[in-house]
């Protein structure tokens, strides 16, 4: 009566998919801080089963599979850290199916999406970290530091400008309306879980409008000039680049020149001759 109980118990759990979240009182697990280092461990100690073979998953993707019958299976780690840390579990292939739950578990380990952010005056600024360990960050919290050396934490909703939104794995602190005086600086995001807490440390930049401007205005005297150059280069090329024809109207130029230069000096002569 009892382990028909335990059986539907069992089936109602793989059924209902909450199958990560309790292991089966018949299996005793080993976390890899005990005696065997970095091995998982489950030992099933019923021995009444049979047992077709073992699954180990990490969260719900399968990690290690065998057609073993032993009532012992184990998984190697090799180390515990952050990329390792998660919820194994291992499946005894048996008629139900029984399952273990290891927690792999290590303070979290909090990065900063970028060590530098750069905002406009008058835009939103946005810092983000996150913590890709396990288990998730229970608590963010974000301070900012002043230059002073005191930390000052920040309240979500404060001034209607500091905006934070938190997710076990990431969070966001938004600062509207930035001013260059007040907000350009450093800000420490920091996440904790049971065992523990870390930070990252993000500076926050702040251009004024006109700093904004630069990079335009640069491009438009880099413009200027170009039109500029090439216009110099054009108006000087037109002499220079003399095709014969040209090089003809010279020749015929510098023949006339002194005759009509003659000319209208005989008739200068001739009109003072005539005055006279
Ligand atoms: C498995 O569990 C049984 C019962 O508690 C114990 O006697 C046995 O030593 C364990 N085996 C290992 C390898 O831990
Ligand atoms: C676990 O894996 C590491 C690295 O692959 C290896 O050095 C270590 O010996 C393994 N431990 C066992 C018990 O197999
Ligand atoms: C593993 O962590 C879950 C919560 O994430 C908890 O419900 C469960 O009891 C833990 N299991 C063990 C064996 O510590
Ligand atoms: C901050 O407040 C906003 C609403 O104003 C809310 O959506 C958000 O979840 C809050 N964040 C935290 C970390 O409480
Ligand atoms: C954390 O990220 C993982 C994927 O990287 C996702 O499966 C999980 O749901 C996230 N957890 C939380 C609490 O956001
Ligand atoms: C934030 O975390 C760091 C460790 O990374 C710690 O030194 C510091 O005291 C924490 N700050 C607060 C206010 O908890």
């Amino acid at each position: 009566m009892n382990g028909r109980g335990l059986i539907v118990a069992a089936v109602l759990l793989v059924l209902s998919g909450r199958q990560a979240e309790c292991s089966d009182p018949r299996i005793i697990t080993s976390s890899p801080d005990g005696p065997d280092g970095e091995i998982l461990k489950c030992n099933l100690t019923d021995h009444s089963f049979q047992i077709a073979g073992h699954q180990w998953f990490k969260g719900h993707k399968i990690v290690h599979e065998d057609k073993d019958g032993s009532h012992i299976t184990t998984y190697n780690i090799t180390e515990v850290n952050v990329e390792s840390s998660g919820q194994y579990t291992c499946k005894f292939l048996t008629v139900p199916d029984l399952i273990g739950v290891i927690n792999v578990t290590v303070p979290p380990s909090v990065l900063a999406y970028k060590k530098t952010e750069h905002g406009n005056e008058g835009d939103t600024g946005v810092m983000t970290c996150k913590s890709n360990s396990y288990p998730f960050v229970e608590q963010w919290m974000w301070y900012r530091s002043s230059e002073d050396g005191s930390i000052q934490p920040l309240v979500n909703g404060t001034d209607e400008r500091y905006y934070i939104k938190s997710t076990g794995n990431k969070t966001e602190l938004r600062i509207h309306q930035l001013d260059i005086e007040k907000d350009q600086g450093e800000y420490i995001c920091n996440g904790s879980n049971v065992l523990g807490t870390t930070g990252a440390t993000v500076a926050l930049r702040v251009r004024s409008r006109l700093a904004a401007l630069w990079p335009f205005l640069g491009i438009v005297a880099e413009v200027i000039i170009l039109v500029t150059i090439i216009f110099i280069y054009e108006k000087r090329r037109k002499p220079d680049e003399a095709p014969e024809g040209r090089g003809n109207l010279f020749d015929e130029d510098g023949g006339s020149a002194p005759l009509k230069s003659n000319a209208a000096a005989n008739h200068e002569t001739v009109r003072q001759r005539n005055s006279s």
